[in-house]
């Protein structure tokens, strides 16, 4: 199942490359649009979008061809976040989807209901670890949990 995600997930990757089309600009529109408190945490936008929107796609991909490194990586990332600020379970949640969202419009016609399902269900498990994430960081940290409950 996860081959065939992972299959799928590159020819719409490789669809939207041929297209020429930098999905970052719609997703970070539409997330800071949702979001418009946290765009003064974006000291420098442009830096940061390549690499969140590059990052999320890759840890997706990750999952669907079983990567080992896509775990650490999931738990590094949530707890440097913190010097951005206390990001909720919500906006992780948003962000992923709607990268998806972001890359189906630029994939176009290469954009199929399998296609749709190997990233739904991969951006699952992306939000499914970060939660996790979360989780486990406010367990072991004390100050995390009192910052989470305001
Ligand atoms: C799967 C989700 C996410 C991934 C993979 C991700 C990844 C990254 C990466 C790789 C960086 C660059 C760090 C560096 O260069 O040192 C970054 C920066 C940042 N991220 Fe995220 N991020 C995610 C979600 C979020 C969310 C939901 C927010 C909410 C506001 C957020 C806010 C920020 C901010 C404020 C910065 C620093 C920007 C700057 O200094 O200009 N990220 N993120």
């Amino acid at each position: 199942m996860t081959a065939d995600d992972a299959a799928r997930m590159e020819a719409a990757l490789l669809a939207v490359a041929d297209a020429g089309i930098d999905i970052r600009h719609a997703l970070f529109d539409r997330f800071l649009d949702a979001f418009p408190h946290r765009r003064a945490a974006f000291l420098n936008l442009d830096a940061a979008s390549r690499r969140m929107t590059d990052e999320t796609l890759q840890a997706m991909f990750g999952l669907a061809q079983g990567e080992g490194w896509v775990w650490p990586q999931i738990a590094e990332l949530v707890v440097t976040h913190r010097n951005y600020g206390t990001l909720t379970a919500a906006e992780y949640d948003a962000f992923v989807d709607m990268a998806v969202d972001a890359l189906a419009v630029a994939a176009g016609t290469a954009w199929d209901a399998d296609c749709d399902a190997a990233w739904r269900r991969q951006a699952a498990a992306l939000k499914a670890m970060i939660h996790r994430a979360l989780a486990e960081w406010q367990a072991a940290l004390p100050e995390v949990r009192r910052r989470a409950a305001g």
